[in-house]
């Protein structure tokens, strides 16, 4: 069975699907693609249906990632669906916990990462291409550290 990930933002259309974008260029650099199954959704649903932030698509698209994802609003039913859910802050994580998500599979992604030196992604969407590029760094680096992660555990799963 593939091992399930759904990463969370507020909106679904800057961090989380960079994340989702970003996880699976590594996976698939590493030849593991078909041992996983990543979406991405908002705790909001104000830009359902919406491609990514053209903004996050071309910091994306000048790394060679393409981002085809279409925003939606997380439900209930993912809490069953996926294995692990994976928030860009505190935020989100509480709204998700707040909707009965279990504890112990709701992570914030920088917790993979105890060298990024923050904890949380920041909101890029009211800020400038900078903001984009300092989140693609972050979510790059905290999705590499989670996929190695992930492969660790299956490695010592009996
Ligand atoms: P995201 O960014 O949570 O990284 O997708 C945002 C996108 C849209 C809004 C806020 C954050 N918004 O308020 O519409």
């Amino acid at each position: 069975m593939p091992t399930s990930l759904l990463f969370i933002c507020l909106g679904n259309i800057c961090r989380s699907p960079l994340a989702e974008g970003i996880f699976l260029h590594h996976v698939n650099r590493r030849g593991v693609a078909d041992r996983f199954d990543v979406d991405s959704a908002g705790t909001g649903g104000w830009h359902a249906g919406e491609r990514a932030d053209p903004r996050a698509r071309a910091v994306a698209e000048a790394h060679g990632i393409v981002l085809p994802s279409r925003a939606r609003q997380v439900e209930r039913r993912d809490f069953e669906r996926f294995d692990r859910l994976v928030c860009m802050d505190r935020e989100n994580r509480r709204a998700l916990l707040a909707m009965g998500a279990p504890a112990e599979r709701t992570s914030l992604l920088l917790s993979f990462d105890p060298d990024a030196g923050v904890d949380e992604v920041p909101d890029p969407y009211y800020g400038g291409d900078a903001g984009f590029s300092e989140v693609f760094d972050l979510v790059h680096r905290a999705t590499e550290r989670l996929l190695d992660a992930l492969l660790a555990d299956k490695a010592a799963a009996p």
